[in-house]
This record gives structure tokens, sequence and C-alpha cells, in this order.
């Protein structure tokens, strides 16, 4: 077993099923006891907190949804007074109310630990500085990965995500260790160090810590050789927590290990709702074993992915997620990630990572467009050759048609954060 930042995270597994069980219990009675949400929810299905006997009686009690926290809009789903609630984030989502959450001083002290584990994990050291460029304020990535890396004891560079001839500077002249940043934002500063001459494989960055959005095995091998760095997993989502529910060690990269006894993950059938054995895709729904301010019972993330034993960490691991439900394209009946779309992108020599899926409805029928920008110096011929080379595969290998446009570089819309992979242009209803 590796170096760990806490013993808890190589605990036996016995110990570890004992704790969760005792947490479970605890966090099941906390949200039926003080939000009137999870009391009705409990009582309609007849369940309550004492029917818990062990860990996959879960599966008795009803799923919480990304609607349920609308419906309860703002602070409906706190479990304990506002005047114990130390901190409020928010994530926008696409339409409509954002999804509030909030954090006791005690939630805000774990999930200082917990991102001071993960950044352990990654392979971050008391004493490393710490360049952060996720974005401060509601969204959870600035301010959670911040007093993380405090808690480790690095020297923290809040940079926060844009102005991105402003991170090439202070990476030049601060030398981080660490950078903790979107994948594609990521591709966005490294594009940006090239065009001004810098050379990332020189910079003082060691190791990346990249999440807040799917990202494939090709693009870590893009940024690991591009920026000569360990490209390194975080996942998490601020209704569960924010950043540092599940982290992939340094050594192993072979996914992100669940932080377990915070946190108690299910697979599940997104049609049917049965859960599903480990090593089964499906979706992946969380249990705060914790958390005081805003429990969440069986949330449905709509992320999709398998469990996997432990390995550097005796905690379960999940696999790199391939995308959320709500990403997924169905094209003439075939159901199709822009994840997939990196991986083949990232075979062609002449195609940067940087792209973007167009969805239309010219004439009642859905049309799929790539666009793709080439490598610098790539000329007309080889941009028209890769365009051909990309349809082809993709419609080999996923089975549909699809159009590519590939484009001079730098004329695609840069991520300065989450990336839009997919603009839907389908007329509504
Ligand atoms: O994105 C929290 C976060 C910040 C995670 C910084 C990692 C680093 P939300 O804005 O609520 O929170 O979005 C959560 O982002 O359900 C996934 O769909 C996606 N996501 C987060 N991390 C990963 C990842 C933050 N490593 C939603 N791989 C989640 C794939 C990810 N998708």
């Amino acid at each position: 077993m590796s170096e760990t930042f806490a013993p808890i995270e190589s605990m036996p597994r016995e110990q570890l099923t004992a704790l969760q069980l005792e947490r479970m219990r605890w966090s099941l009675q906390h949200a039926y006891d003080n939000v009137e949400h999870y009391r009705e929810a409990f009582d309609a299905n007849g369940v309550s907190p004492r029917d818990l006997r062990e860990l996959s009686d879960l599966s008795l009690f009803p799923f919480t949804t990304k609607a349920d926290l609308r419906d309860n809009y703002p602070f409906d789903m706190f479990a304990v007074p506002m005047n114990q609630v130390s901190r409020i984030h928010a994530s926008s989502g696409t339409t409509g109310r954002p999804t509030v959450v909030g954090y006791t001083a005690k939630d805000l002290d774990n999930w200082a630990d917990l991102i001071a584990r993960s950044l352990y994990a990654a392979g971050i050291r008391p004493g490393d500085r710490v360049h952060v460029a996720y974005g401060y304020g509601l969204f959870t990535g600035g301010l959670g990965a911040h007093y993380g890396a405090e808690r480790l004891g690095c020297t923290v560079i809040p940079m926060s995500g844009g102005m991105t001839e402003r991170q090439v500077q202070l990476i030049t002249d601060f030398r981080p260790d660490a950078i903790l940043v979107t994948p594609s934002y990521m591709l966005t500063i490294v594009d940006a160090m090239e065009r001004q001459g810098v050379d990332p494989r020189e910079s003082s960055l060691r190791v990346g810590v990249f999440g807040a959005e799917p990202w494939t095995e090709q693009m870590r091998g893009e940024l690991e050789h591009r920026m000569a760095i360990d490209a390194v997993d975080i996942y998490g989502l601020s209704e569960v927590m924010g950043p540092g529910v599940a982290q992939e060690c340094v050594e192993t990269k072979d996914g992100l290990h669940i932080w377990e006894d915070h946190f108690y993950p299910e697979i599940i059938d997104p049609l049917t709702g049965e859960v599903l054995p480990d090593g089964t895709e499906g979706e992946l729904v969380f249990t705060s074993l914790t958390k005081q301010a805003m429990p969440v019972i069986r949330y449905r993330t709509r992320d999709l992915t398998r469990l996997l034993p432990g390995t550097a960490r005796t905690m379960r691991r999940m696999q790199k997620v391939t995308g959320r439900t709500d990403d997924m394209i169905i094209l003439r009946g075939v159901n199709l990630f822009p994840t997939q779309i990196e991986e083949l992108i990232l075979g062609i020599a002449a195609l940067s990572p940087q792209f973007q899926c167009v969805l239309e409805r010219p004439d009642r029928l859905d049309r799929l467009t790539v666009n793709v920008e080439c490598r610098p110096g790539v000329d007309a011929a080889g941009r028209a050759s890769a365009a051909a080379t990309l349809e082809q595969q993709i419609k080999d290998r996923i089975g549909v048609t699809v159009e590519v446009d590939v484009l001079e570089p730098d004329t695609i819309e840069h991520s300065l954060g989450k990336a839009r992979r997919l603009l839907d242009q389908r007329p509504k209803g």
C-alpha cells in the first residue's frame, strides 16, 4: 500500500464497512429529523432510518435528484439552522434556478481534509507551490481546492480561471510545482504558452490535478507529453461536496479512489433504478455519511462509471467518468459521448484536441458536425485528409455518419473552465 495523507485511507475493509454503517445510520436519521423533504420522501416510501440493518438496505430508500434540490430552492434541503451554515456554494446549471449547497464549519473542515488527502495522493507534498486555476466564487472548484492545498501545507497561488496570458506569466514567474485546473482550460493555457514561445515542457510544473469535466486517457497522454507532468484525475460535485469526492493516485493512475469514509457509492441502472454489482457500468449515486448542513441520500449524479476494487488505497475506485447521461448524444438511434470523439481525434496527428460537436436538425433529421482545430503548421491538404480520416473512424468505431470540419488553430471558442463540447442547436420542444 502506498504512503497516504491519513491512515484511514488504508483501513481494512471490514473496519471501513462497520464505520460506514454507523455513519449511514446517523446520516439517514439526521436527514429524516431535520429536512422536511426527506421526512416526506421516506414516509411516502414506507421506510424509516431504523430499517437500515446493513449497508445494502440503503436500496430501500428513495433517490434524490437535482429536481428535488431545485424544488427546495434555496435553503430547504439544509438540515441545520442558518446561523450554523458557514458557507454557500451554487452551481449555475444550464437552465432555471441554481442548485444551492451549504456547509457547516465542520463540513468545511472535512472538505479541506479530503482535498489535502486528494492532493497528497496526486503526488503533491507540503511546501509545494500550487497554482489554482479552477474558478473562485460560487463554483466549488477554486475555494475547495484552495483550503485543501493550504491544509496540506502548500503555498497557494489563488489565480482562479480566465486571463490566460496572466496564467502563463505567473506559471513562468512563480514557478509552481502543481496546477489545479480543468483539463480543457489546461489545453488553452498550453496552447497560449506555445504561441508565446514558452516551452511547456520546461515549466516548473510537475503535477496537474484535472477534473470538473470528463476527459480521456488520450487527453492524459497529450497533457503529460506536452507538459512533461503527471496528469491525475479529481472528481466531485457540488451537491455531494465539491472537488475531492474521489481522487486518482499518481503511482497507479488507474481510476479514482472514492473517499468512502465520507461518501457511500452505489451504481444503478439509470432506467430501472436497480442497484448493479461492482464492475458493472451504470449511474453513480452517492449518500453522504458525515455532512451536517446538507446531507444527501442516494443522490443521482447522472455520471456514468463503474466501481472497482481498491489498489493504491483500500477504498474502492471509480473508473474515469465517460460522460453524463445528459451529455449523451442520440444520433439516429446510436448513443455517443463527446469523450469518444476526443479519443479518436487524439489518435490523428494533424488534429488538436480543441473541438466542439454541433447538433442541428436542418430538415427533421438530426445532424452532427465535429468542428476541430488542426495542429499548427498543417496545410489545407493535411486538413482535408485528417477530416476524411476522422469521419471514417467515427463511422467504423461508433457507427454514425457525421460531418467533420477541420479548422485553423485558434478558431474555436477555447475553454476557460468547463468545456462546452456539445452545442445543441436543434429547435426546442
Ligand atoms: O465540478 C466539482 C469539481 C471541481 C470537481 C474541480 C473536480 C475539480 P459541479 O460544478 O457541481 O462540481 O459539477 C459536477 O462535473 O457530476 C460530473 O459530471 C463533472 N465532473 C466533475 N469531476 C469530473 C471528473 C464540480 N473528474 C459534475 N471527470 C459532475 C468527469 C467530472 N466528470
